[in-house]
């Protein structure tokens, strides 16, 4: 008889732990449903209520794509989660990322969404704190300035001389241009980072350095879910240790590399002269601030201008009318290559147009960027969102609503010039590079790339897209950026009388 008591003693007991769960989580929801602060917003019940559909998306890789469409149901402000919400109105940008006169602070940039610290330092990307991050940009904004630019000219010009002739040499069969915009990106942000090149272009090759980054970036966006639950450390004991030694050698090479460049006395005019000549001093970026800024770093100023690139050969290819006035503009601005320089691209008028098409319909960076409301709450675009609640604008679904844009999803360069079909575009929505103290400090040199490049590739090539990659633009997943399949073309070289 005992162990039959024994057992309904535990069957109840499990049973009376089931039920309590049970109904705290209902209490929970209906809380967060109809009496949390942020409940007043629109948005799905079951995403007011858990955070679990939001993470779901976020770990599929849909979740620009998924708050588009709560946008197009709920309208320009959507509650994500509990805690969270998405806003696509042209003034959320200021309120949320710069430095609104009515506050004149920024909002905090959420710790938990990409794990960037090493050993608990900050880099410049992640560092909470905006006096810190000051200091940090000072020391480095002085490498992006316009001056700095055109001093970099010849630098960045031995480069897309070298991608035109690797891509002469290997325009008999079609090439995945993806893989080309990536080596020359990386190369060109390696040199000006490290003062040498991933040798990407010429090796023909993904340098391991490279490819880590990219294997890492679902990690970052595993972890960053994870560190909200206080779950990194247990995660990270169980990793294996295959892993564990991948990412202590992309460290161990970053040090060095970094080291060496800081031990070099060089008059090169890259992004670490003034970080060198005050390193480790109280105005200045010490070593340890400049390991978790340099990797963030060369990803952000590389992945970026070559996702543009893709997209904009992508879209090219498949609007012929487009493809066929750009071409025309590019081969009768100039009478030789050698006049097509970074000043010189700045008056090519139609293909600036083109760019910002492709930076509106294809954003290389379509991951929100979260931030936290200070404890007392803020005004986001004329609506009061209380404290401690996560803000965003999220570029892709912003860009892709009918509430800014006149036919969203059709590329139009002509919308940039002034057409009237679509005087009611809120162009203003369209910040690709974000605003405020922590906006892309790269700016300049990401337009002088993808100018440059661009024309170079127009100038010298008919393009072709390849059959199979039709489409390509669809359905990409987005962890952090786009996870590009390869973007086939084939590269017919413009025969000159
Ligand atoms: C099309 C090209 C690019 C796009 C669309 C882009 C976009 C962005 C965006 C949206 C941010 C803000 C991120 C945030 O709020 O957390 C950012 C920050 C940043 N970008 Fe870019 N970027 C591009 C190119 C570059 C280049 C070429 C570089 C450097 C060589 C660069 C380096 C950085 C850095 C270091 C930050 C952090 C700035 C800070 O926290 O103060 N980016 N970028």
């Amino acid at each position: 008889m005992a162990p039959v008591a024994e057992n309904w003693t535990i069957l109840s007991v499990a049973s009376g732990i089931v039920c309590c769960t049970v109904l705290y989580i209902l209490i929970l929801s209906f809380y967060r449903i109809y009496f949390h602060p942020l409940s007043k917003y629109p948005g799905p019940a079951l995403w007011a209520a858990s955070r679990f559909p939001s993470a779901y998306y976020l770990t599929k890789g849909v979740i620009p794509y998924k708050t588009l469409e709560l946008h197009n149901r709920y309208g320009p402000v959507v509650r994500l989660s509990p805690n969270e919400l998405s806003f696509i109105l042209d003034a959320a940008w200021q309120d949320i990322y710069g430095k609104p006169a009515a506050r004149n602070t920024q909002l905090m940039k959420d710790q938990n969404q990409f794990l960037t610290h090493e050993n608990g330092v900050h880099g410049l990307l992640g560092e909470p704190d905006d006096s810190k991050h000051a200091r940090m940009r000072r020391n480095l904004s002085h490498g992006f300035s316009e001056k700095a630019l055109r001093d970099q000219e010849p630098i960045i010009k031995s480069y897309v001389d070298l991608l035109i002739q690797r891509l002469h040499e290997n325009s008999k069969e079609p090439v995945d241009v993806v893989k080309w915009f990536n080596f020359i990106t990386f190369d060109i942000i390696g040199d000006l980072t490290f003062g040498e090149s991933f040798e990407c272009l010429k090796t023909s090759q993904v340098h391991f350095w490279v490819q880590s980054i990219f294997l890492h970036l679902k990690n970052l966006v595993f972890m960053g879910l994870l560190s909200s639950y206080g779950l990194v450390p247990i995660v990270l004991f169980f990793l294996p240790q295959s892993i564990k030694a991948k990412e202590q050698r992309h460290k161990d090479f970053t040090k060095a590399v970094l080291k060496k460049r800081l031990e070099t006395s060089t008059s090169r005019p890259d992004f670490l002269s003034l970080a060198q000549k005050q390193l480790n001093q109280p105005q200045g970026i010490t070593f340890d601030e400049l390991v978790p800024t340099t990797g963030p770093l060369i990803f952000a100023g590389s992945e970026t201008t070559a996702t543009l690139l893709s997209g904009v050969t992508y879209y090219l290819t498949t609007h012929p009318s487009i493809y066929a006035k750009l071409t025309e503009e590019i081969r009768t601005a100039f009478k030789t290559e050698d006049e097509i320089n970074i000043v010189s691209v700045n008056n090519l008028t139609y293909m600036l147009a083109v760019l910002s098409e492709t930076l509106r319909i294809y954003p290389p960076a379509p991951a929100s960027f979260n931030r936290v409301t200070p404890p007392e709450g803020c005004m986001v675009a004329g609506h009061f969102v209380p404290g401690n609640a996560i803000v965003a604008v999220n570029q892709w679904s912003a860009n892709h609503s009918t509430l800014n844009f006149t036919r969203p999803w059709d590329f139009v360069p002509e919308r940039w010039l002034g057409d009237a079909e679509f005087k009611d575009d809120k162009g203003k929505v369209v910040q690709p590079f974000s605003v405020g103290p922590r906006n892309c400090i790269g700016r300049n040199l990401a337009f002088a790339e993808m100018r440059l490049i661009l024309a170079r590739l127009v100038w010298n090539f008919d393009l072709v897209l390849e059959e199979k990659s039709k489409g390509w633009v669809e359905n990409q997943d987005v962890m952090m950026v786009y996870l590009k399949p390869p973007l086939m073309v084939k590269l017919n070289p413009v025969v000159r009388g």
